[in-house]
């Protein structure tokens, strides 16, 4: 094996990644803010900041795919001497004496030093703040007086992020700006239907300033060596048009061993409409002085700082594990859980691979998600199961995506995506286990978000259990529609014209005969869940008329359910694994009769989830064919041999080279399908190999240089077996498969899984496992477990709840502190 060069390491007391070489293999990124404010920032402080949506509210520029990658962000230029140096190397690459970054929760530090000076600049976004904070730390490391020149960047966005890319005979001269002591603001818009500006702040008296790009860069110059830094003279620029920046001039004298503290504020303003001037053409700035006010100083700060590190306390104190295993413990308690926050947060929209103006929240994409945060947060999960369901249509098809400024849903791609509708029985169940909250599903949800369509959550769910019942093809299996969780996967988009899209031409799906076997386990698996949930509520309402109806509607599902059992059984079977699909022309897909293609993993995952056929051996044979054929040394590729020529018929997922994307690529998303499979089938040590070969901190110690993506999230895809350069990630950040990693580790593997009435205990473990304890924050009570394995891979033999042993394996819920003791 190729010897691996590392680029930095794990320091989990700090819960940070150190990265102690900027040029890392591609940018590795972190997210800054919570919950209205957000930036992404590269360990070169690359990247951008938006208010709420990143396409309509962009609030500083970015370019993607730029030469070189990453440029523009938040730029801190040091001159001392003739030596002009970023803290983050990038963008003048001035060689460093040393260089640091540290993301954590929330927050990055970077720290850089030359000549005996050290920049270090901590940058977070404040809880319900609207701003991002940037605390430049300068300390004089050397024997002699420095006397610095400090010019800060930021480039604005003209706001509406895609059009500032394209439309430049507008833009080239709507830019403004104003400029107030150390604060400058940035209005483009404003003067008309905008009632928000930006500003860009610096607590200290400046003794210059610039904003408008072409003056402070030069025409001809870049980031690296703009004019007025090289030259260490702004020049006090007013931009009108054009590219409006804002850059701080200011001199600093330090003493030896001398340090200074700026802080530096990028702030997002929205005034009411009767108050956006305070005299004609200037800003009302009410909002901004108080919001400046309120983080002048290092100590305001550094309270503001430690408050935000305390809310990541309380957020990682409710599940946390201790096995020993420092890989495993970190991913859990720390990686793993916030990556789902983060993916809560930006759904698919913002990352390095996803620009921000492309998509919104994907329906299916957002409740997959709730399972990763809501233990952290279930206010929010409520929210947005709400905001979720809200997109639906009364006949329980679904907008596939929703715009979160707006949460109306997306017209340009629409719905027909026949899995949709599944999830949100997934995401809702999983709300109610962790919450004991039944109260949702009577929130009164409308359609469309049309007002007056209300009906309940409860309906909603009803609805969409119906829609695939009422969609079902000739075998009596889920009609695919535009396609299913594999959105590439385009049963009835056929086309040879490279300008229509894949999922939305629809120019042959009348008399379609495409089915599906992933919706088919998923229907199973949603399908048992909901009859759980009207059981569970017959049981709420005993006594009462509603319980008779719940208990009808329980009978109901279940025969829906076990006649897709059947029809799986009979019709989507290939003899060692689950079929795929079923074609337009009702032709296998996923079958050995195929040339290419054969197998498939997601009807694997989710059939072998449902269970369906584990009585007469089908279950072990779809998971040892996933160990044949699909697994390899990253992980499982998402189906096998690739394809290697363009199938018509079958749509976007032949148009990727071998083993890329959905073309055999290891769709991390859905290795964790299998893992539950196996968790469920009791193959521990099956289970936990599938898992560690995807599990960053596995892979981190292994392949930094060929993985290529940071090391402490999980990518969407790595490329599979078939690929020019297996092990190399894409897509990091923004996937499902943070919420599946988690669900499946919390759940499955260690075996901690909310329910109704309490806590299920069910681990499944490969045999070398050892003792382990997990403490686990649950509505108002908190455990804390010890688990015993014993060397058995499943199979809980004895429960003590506070010293006494309990029958069954759910510790039932009752608030206060309890301790557990397991025997497996
Ligand atoms: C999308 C998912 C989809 C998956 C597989 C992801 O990029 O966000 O909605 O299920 O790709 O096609």
């Amino acid at each position: 094996m190729e010897q691996q060069k590392r680029y930095g390491h794990f320091d989990d007391q700090h819960r940070e990644y150190v990265i102690t070489d900027p040029q890392t293999p591609w940018p590795w990124i972190n997210y800054l803010g919570n919950e209205d404010f957000f930036s992404l920032i590269s360990n070169t402080a690359g990247g951008y900041s938006f208010y709420k949506d990143a396409k309509f509210r962009r609030i500083t520029r970015y370019r993607y795919n730029n030469v070189p990658m990453d440029n523009g962000g938040r730029y801190f230029y040091i001159k001392d001497g003739d030596t002009v140096w970023n803290p983050g190397w990038k963008p003048c690459k001035t060689p460093l004496d040393f260089y640091e970054c540290r993301h954590g929760m929330s927050y990055t530090r970077i720290t850089g030093r030359k000549s005996g000076v050290e920049a270090s600049v901590l940058f977070f976004v404040p809880l319900k703040k609207w701003c991002e904070v940037q605390k430049l730390t300068l300390t004089n490391q050397s024997q002699e007086v420095k006397s610095l020149k400090l010019f800060s960047f930021e480039e604005w966005c003209l706001w509406n992020a895609a059009t500032d890319m394209e439309n430049f005979q507008r833009n080239f001269s709507t830019g403004e700006v104003e400029i107030e002591d150390s604060t400058i603001y940035h209005k483009t818009e404003y003067r008309e239907r905008r009632n928000h500006y930006a500003f860009y702040h610096v607590n200290t008296e400046i003794q210059g300033f610039d904003t408008d790009r072409e003056t402070f860069v030069g025409l001809y110059n870049e980031f690296s060596n703009p004019d007025a830094v090289v030259e260490g003279r702004p020049r006090n620029s007013h931009a009108h048009g054009w590219s409006p920046i804002a850059s701080h001039y200011i001199e600093v004298t330090l003493q030896p061993g001398e340090s200074k503290d700026f802080v530096f504020l990028l702030g997002y303003i929205e005034n009411e409409q009767d108050k956006k001037f305070s005299a004609p053409q200037v800003i009302n700035k009410d909002k901004a002085h108080a919001l400046i006010a309120e983080l002048d100083t290092t100590a305001k700060v550094d309270k503001a700082f430690a408050e935000l590190c305390e809310y990541w306390d309380s957020l990682l104190n409710i599940y946390k594990v201790r096995t020993g295993n420092d890989k495993l413990d970190r991913m859990v308690n720390i990686w793993n859980q916030y990556q789902c926050m983060v993916t809560f947060n930006f759904s698919r929209s913002a990352s390095f691979f996803e620009s921000g103006v492309g998509r919104g929240m994907g329906f299916r994409d957002s409740n997959q998600d709730l399972v990763g945060f809501v233990h952290q947060i279930p206010p929010r999960a409520r929210q947005r199961i709400i905001d979720i369901a809200s997109t639906q249509f009364p006949d329980g098809g679904c907008y596939h995506q929703y715009q979160p400024l707006t949460k109306r849903g997306n017209n340009d791609i629409g719905g027909g995506f026949n899995d949709d509708p599944c999830w949100l029985i997934f995401g809702t169940v999983a709300y109610i286990k962790e919450t004991g909250d039944f109260s949702i599903l009577d929130e009164q949800v409308p359609f469309d978000n049309q007002p007056g369509t209300e009906v309940t959550l409860f309906e909603h769910l009803k609805i969409s259990m119906n829609h695939v019942i009422n969609n079902l093809g000739p075998h009596l299996l889920p009609l695919i529609g535009r396609a299913d969780w594999n959105d590439c996967l385009n049963l009835n988009c056929f086309s040879w014209d490279p300008n229509e899209s894949f999922q939305t031409t629809e120019n042959v799906s009348e008399g379609t005969k495409a089915e599906s076997l992933m919706i088919a386990g998923l229907f199973v698996v949603t399908g048992k869940d909901y009859v759980a949930l009207c059981r569970k509520l017959a049981e709420l309402s005993a006594g009462q008329g509603s319980a008779l109806a719940y208990g009808e509607e329980a009978d109901r599902m279940q025969q829906a359910v076990d006649a897709m059992i059947d029809a799986v059984k009979k019709h989507g079977w290939d003899g060692e694994w689950y079929l795929r699909a079923y074609d337009f022309y009702g032709r296998k897909i996923g079958s050995n009769e195929c040339d290419e293609g054969k197998i498939f993993i997601e009807s694997q995952g989710w059939c072998t989830m449902a269970e369906i056929g584990a009585e007469d051996g089908m279950v072990a044979k779809s998971l040892d064919s996933c160990k044949k054929y699909l697994e390899c040394e990253h992980g499982m590729v998402l189906n096998s041999p690739a394809f290697t020529k363009y199938i018509y018929e079958y749509g976007e997922i032949s148009s990727y080279p071998e083993g890329y994307k959905e073309n055999a690529g290891i769709f991390c998303h859905n290795n964790p399908w299998v893992i539950i499979g196996e968790c469920i089938a009791g193959r521990g040590n099956d289970a936990w190999s599938h898992y560690a070969k995807i599990l960053p901190s596995y892979v981190e110690e292994k392949y930094q240089t060929l993985h290529k993506v940071e090391p402490y999230v999980n990518c969407q895809m790595v490329a599979g077996k078939d690929a020019f350069r297996p092990g190399e990630g894409k897509n990091s950040w923004l996937t499902g498969t943070a919420a599946w990693m988690w669900y499946t580790v919390s759940e499955f593997i260690l075996g901690i899984k909310p329910d109704y009435d309490g806590i299920r205990i069910d681990p499944c473990l490969p045999e070398t496992a050892g003792d382990y304890t997990v403490q686990r924050k649950f509505r108002d009570a908190e455990y804390d477990i010890t688990i015993r394995p014993n060397g058995s891979q499943k199979g809980v033999k004895r429960v003590v709840l506070d010293g006494s042993a309990i029958e069954g394996t759910v510790i039932p819920y009752t608030p206060g502190k309890h301790t557990v003791e397991v025997e497996m």
